[in-house]
């Protein structure tokens, strides 16, 4: 595995790498990997010739400073788990790197009503923060492929916008969700848990089921109510537990067999905010 620091070098690699019609597959994450992350490397191998992944904690794309100042970092592992996977490049940019003035962050993206739902109502200005380092990343490496999780489902559709509105033709994968054998998506931020909260945590899940099983036989404003009720009584507080389309997130309270739909939570678990989706067609 080759590492970058400087925007300068990687891109000068690339296009070598381009030249020889080398096709490029790209993995942006934040670090603190798991096997969630490495999932998406293993994808991006599977697809093409080369696996560009990108650690940068993007403070811009934190509405809440605490939790970026609580981010987990842990690069040496990082390093040594990317090394294991198998991935080509990894870049590890500096903030001044990417962001070297205050003009550098002034741009908006039109995201439209993306941006007023689920995380983008709970989570103020996170998706332009998200769209500025993507954009960045994508305009420097190019890549004809580019990697995502299902876990930030949202997330996924605001980039799949991002790159139309940029132009590019780069083909998006969205990859399933790693979770731990009890259910609890995998994320960085569950190194923010204690054992006793892990298990807790994997109720997010038992709960998605639990909804995903039962739409054909209740309504989903009453198993909502019912789901809610029995998290908060184990000391969560839920951010939003929805019920949308899955093509692009409109958000529906009634069960229809022809729609492809998706049930969507984000809740806190103390101070950690978790999120958590399923697709309901994969009954
Ligand atoms: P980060 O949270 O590090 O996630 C990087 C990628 O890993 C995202 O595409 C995310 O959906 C995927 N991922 C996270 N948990 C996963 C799991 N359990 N299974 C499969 N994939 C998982 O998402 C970001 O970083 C940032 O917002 C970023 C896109 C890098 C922009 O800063």
């Amino acid at each position: 595995m080759i590492l970058f620091k400087h925007s300068e070098d990687l891109r000068a690699h690339l296009t070598r790498a381009k030249q020889q019609n080398f096709s490029i597959g790209y993995v942006p994450t934040m670090g603190a990997l798991h096997n969630g992350h490495l999932s998406l490397i293993s994808q991006s191998k599977k697809k093409t010739d080369i696996t560009v992944c990108s650690i940068f904690v993007n403070r811009v794309q934190f509405n809440n400073l605490e939790d970026f100042k609580k981010y987990p970092l842990s690069i040496e592992n990082d390093i040594l788990l990317l090394e294991g996977s198998g991935c080509d490049i990894l870049f590890i940019p500096s903030e001044r790197e990417i962001y070297p003035d205050a003009a550098s962050k002034n741009k908006r993206y039109e995201l439209g009503y993306l941006e007023d739902i689920l995380e983008g109502k709970f989570r103020p200005g996170h998706f332009q923060g998200v769209c500025l380092v993507v954009e960045k990343f994508l305009n420097l490496i190019e890549p004809g492929y580019l990697f995502l999780g299902q876990k930030d489902y949202q997330q996924c559709l605001v980039i799949k916008k991002l790159v139309k509105l940029m132009g590019k033709k780069i083909k998006v994968f969205i990859c399933p969700i790693l979770r731990e054998k009890n259910g609890l998506a995998m994320s960085s931020r569950n190194l923010r848990l204690n054992e006793e909260e892990k298990k807790l945590a994997a109720q997010l899940y038992k709960s998605l089921t639990y909804i995903k099983n039962n739409l054909q036989h209740e309504n989903f404003p009453q198993l909502r109510n019912k789901v809610i009720k029995s998290l908060e009584k184990n000391g969560f507080k839920v951010d939003y537990l929805e019920l949308a389309k899955s093509k692009n997130l409109k958000i529906v309270e009634k069960y229809n067999k022809a729609d492809d739909l998706i049930i969507l939570i984000a809740a806190f678990l103390n101070d950690v905010r978790l999120i958590d989706n399923i697709l309901v067609k994969d009954v």
